[in-house]
């Protein structure tokens, strides 16, 4: 009776810990050093290719990037010294932006300038000592890692000069990839659900893995000493490659009808199919993204006039019109200013349609902030294979010219908010804008 009691109220301190700090692996805090695990260049002799590959991507670029060291250092480190409920946030951020740091207890890591161990980021030891995930779903830092001669791999009886190896099942399932691309925080919030939104999806029912998109297999030598086979690449390409965002949406318009009069309304219409992704578009870091389709008309006579989108109706839709609304305020209790007034939404044409779902904090207003953010509103972004219809009326206007008036659709992207951006002084090259696609269609005006 008592031990039963006691088991639980363990096992109910154990739930309030997780929900508390949003935590799913927060006995690994601490339980390795740096040198249980080896260094990357020790594998780049014999990886030479793969290595260069990941040199090349965010992997090793995690704890390093500009960005990531702004947010980190300026926002989620100060707002848990302000608040020190969100200490173990600050401390979790390490779990899956530089996983060898957190296992060894060094958290705040130092930082990037420093040059310390912590700048391996996610390393090929990070995820080629992982053997499995606690519990039965993926999400914060719940990989299992057991540092150690034997490198887990995806293929049976690869014979290696420097480790032992052995064929993994867990590392070539998207639950692997889950681990750091789903995120509870605090609140209870997945602020990020890459491999739930994939799992919902069709790529899931036909058994094709994120690797298949990011780690595309093809023929080559995985070592220098190694046979020929298809081997997986690893590009882990994604929002920092334009070639690889670009195309991700297909766009197409046309008009309801192709000869009007001067007086007339033209109905536009325009399809948003994404082809290309094994989740939403956005996905990931989507309190940062923002996509928005922009539409113009040109006259004959070259004068050109901007189209705001027709509203649908549905709850929340205000969040997904571009407005010159301002929103972050929440920025202020990491800054010290806690009357901050905000920033300009979106900074984008105001009347653009946004696909993204808004992040709020717990006042409601629309944060960057991920860990800090207690609801969501409408989820208007693009399912895997789903296709968007928006529509834009337009009253021609008096002093446009007859003859051929054409229309032009952009569905542009940008990994931060400019305005954010612009704050916080993040480095140009974060929110540079990548065009998704375009589209055009033209009709004929008579006098
Ligand atoms: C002295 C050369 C050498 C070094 C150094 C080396 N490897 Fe390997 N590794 C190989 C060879 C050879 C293979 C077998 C490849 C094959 O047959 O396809 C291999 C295979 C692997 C595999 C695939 C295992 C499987 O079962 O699919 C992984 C993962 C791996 N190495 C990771 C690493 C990591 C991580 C490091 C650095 C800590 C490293 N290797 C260092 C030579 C090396
Ligand atoms: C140990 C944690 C971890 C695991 C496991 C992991 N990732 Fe990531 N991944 C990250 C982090 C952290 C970033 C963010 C890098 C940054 O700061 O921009 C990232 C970024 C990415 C990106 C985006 C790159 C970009 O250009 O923005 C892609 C794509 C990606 N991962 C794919 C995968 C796939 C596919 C798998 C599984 C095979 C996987 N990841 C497994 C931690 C992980
Ligand atoms: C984000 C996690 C991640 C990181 C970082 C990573 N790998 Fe891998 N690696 C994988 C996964 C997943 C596979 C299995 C791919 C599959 O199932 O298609 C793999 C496969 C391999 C293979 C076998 C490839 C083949 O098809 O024969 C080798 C060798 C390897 N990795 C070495 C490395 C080395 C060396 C590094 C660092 C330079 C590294 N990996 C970094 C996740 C990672
Ligand atoms: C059918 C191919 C496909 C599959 C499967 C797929 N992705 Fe992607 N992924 C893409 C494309 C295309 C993009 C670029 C467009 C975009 O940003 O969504 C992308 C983008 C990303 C990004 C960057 C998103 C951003 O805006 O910051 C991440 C992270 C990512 N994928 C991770 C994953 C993970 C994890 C899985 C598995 C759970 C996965 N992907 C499955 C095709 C795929
Ligand atoms: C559960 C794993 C996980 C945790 C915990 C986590 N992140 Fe991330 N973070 C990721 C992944 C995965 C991505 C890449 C998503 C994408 O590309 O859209 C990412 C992306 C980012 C980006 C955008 C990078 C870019 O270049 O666009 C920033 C900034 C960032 N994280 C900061 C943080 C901070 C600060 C914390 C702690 C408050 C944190 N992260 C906690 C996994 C995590």
């Amino acid at each position: 009776m008592r031990t039963a009691l006691l088991r639980s109220l363990g096992c109910m301190c154990l739930i309030i810990l997780a929900v508390s700090v949003g935590l799913a692996a927060e006995g690994a805090l601490g339980s390795r050093s740096y040198d249980d695990y080896e260094k990357p260049q020790a594998c780049a002799s014999c990886h030479v290719d793969i290595y260069q590959q990941w040199t090349q991507s965010m992997m090793s670029q995690a704890y390093t990037h500009h960005w990531d060291e702004i947010e980190y250092f300026e926002l989620a480190v100060k707002h848990a010294e302000v608040d020190p409920d969100f200490d173990p946030v600050q401390k979790g951020c390490n779990g899956c932006h530089t996983p060898l740091a957190y296992l060894a207890g060094d958290v705040p890591p130092p930082r990037p300038e420093e040059g310390s161990r912590a700048n391996e980021s996610v390393s090929c030891e990070v995820c080629h000592t992982i053997t499995g995930r606690h519990g039965d779903r993926s999400y914060n830092f719940n990989w299992i890692s057991e540092p150690g001669p034997i490198k887990y791999g995806n293929k049976e009886g690869a014979v290696s000069p420097h480790h032992e190896t052995q064929l993994s099942e867990f590392i070539q399932t998207a639950e692997f990839c889950g681990t750091c691309h789903n995120e509870e925080n605090p609140y209870g919030m997945m602020v990020k659900s890459t491999q739930l939104e994939w799992a919902a999806g069709p790529y899931a029912a036909e058994g094709v893995p994120c690797h298949r998109c990011h780690m595309p297999q093809a023929q080559g030598r995985s070592a220098k000493m190694a046979p020929e086979s298809m081997v997986s690449q690893h590009l882990f390409h994604g929002a920092h490659d334009p070639g690889k965002v670009g195309g991700s949406v297909e766009l197409r318009m046309h008009p309801e009808e192709r000869e009007l009069l001067y007086d007339d309304t033209v109905v536009l219409k325009v399809q948003l199919f994404n082809a290309k992704a094994g989740h939403k578009i956005p996905t990931g870091s989507v309190e940062d993204r923002i996509v928005w389709l922009h539409v113009t008309a040109t006259d004959s006579e070259g004068k050109t006039w901007h189209l705001p989108v027709d509203p649908k109706g549905f709850e929340g839709e205000h969040w997904t019109i571009a407005s010159d609304e301002l929103a972050y305020q929440d920025l202020g209790i990491a800054l010290g200013d806690p009357s901050f007034a905000g920033l300009p939404r979106d900074g984008v044409p105001v009347g653009d349609r946004i696909f993204r779902m808004p992040y709020l904090d717990p006042e409601g207003r629309m944060t960057i902030q991920q860990w800090y953010t207690k609801s969501f509103g409408p989820d208007y972004r693009i399912g895997p294979r789903e296709t968007k219809i928006e529509t834009f009326s337009w009253e021609l206007p008096d002093d446009l010219a007859v003859g051929e008036v054409t229309f032009r659709a952009v569905l542009n992207y940008k990994r931060l908010v400019q305005p954010v951006a612009d704050f916080l002084k993040v480095p140009a090259d974060e929110p540079e804008t990548i065009v998704i696609n375009t589209a055009s269609t033209w009709v004929e005006v008579y006098e």
